[in-house]
């Protein structure tokens, strides 16, 4: 059974999704623990469901250095088989990403390699395109730049705000996030073959 850890900094819709997932009859994964670097809405959802947390406030350290050292030790003492980036707002540092890749995933809320980073539903929004979509990716050490596993095209509406547009392409990374962790956990999915690829 493969073990996930979930790294969150927000509402955790997409988390709270692969716990429902995770916890009906057959998924070949579980989740053993979430983790965010501030007091996380979604750690309501881990409460939930029984999950353990732990919290690496980005606050209480001096560099993103310390506080992937922190990371590093906290996520040592489950030692997942999967790292799970669900909204966390956060680039791994080197040292975290050295120690897990290519076991770490990601996901983004864009067509990448269009509109990486940490803003990618306003950029597309600006950029005033038709269709964006959602990524899921093996995680590297640049921003949004690792081997793509799983993506869709998500349209546009000439009325969207960010919200409303951010709120059409979460359910289609839930849903690519769900089969990408069950694909992993089956065995269908070799990170380390897509990563070389
Ligand atoms: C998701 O769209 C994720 O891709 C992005 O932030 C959002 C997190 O949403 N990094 P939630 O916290 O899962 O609701």
């Amino acid at each position: 059974m493969l073990t996930v850890a979930v790294l969150i900094s927000g509402t955790g819709s997409n988390l709270r999704a692969l716990l429902e997932a995770a916890h009906g009859a057959g998924f070949p994964a579980r989740i053993i623990v979430v983790g965010a670097d501030r007091e996380a809405e979604g750690f309501a959802h881990a409460d939930e469901f029984g999950i353990p947390t732990f919290l690496v406030p980005w606050s209480s350290f001096d560099s993103r250095e310390a506080w992937g050292d922190e990371l590093l030790r906290q996520l040592d003492v489950w030692n997942p088989d999967l790292i799970v980036l669900s909204g966390l707002m956060r680039l791994l540092p080197p040292a975290v990403v050295a120690a897990y890749a290519p076991r770490i995933v990601n996901t983004h809320p864009a067509y990448l390699p269009e509109f990486p980073g940490a803003h990618g539903v306003r950029d597309a929004l600006a950029a005033g395109v038709e269709q964006t979509g959602a990524s899921v990716i093996v995680v590297d050490d640049g921003v949004d730049t690792g081997p793509i596993l799983a993506q869709e095209r998500v349209p546009v509406h000439p009325s969207d705000d960010e919200a409303a547009l951010h709120e059409r392409i979460k359910p289609v990374e839930r849903r690519l996030l769900i089969d990408v962790v069950r694909r992993i956990g089956a065995g269908e999915l070799d990170l380390a073959a897509a990563s070389s690829a």
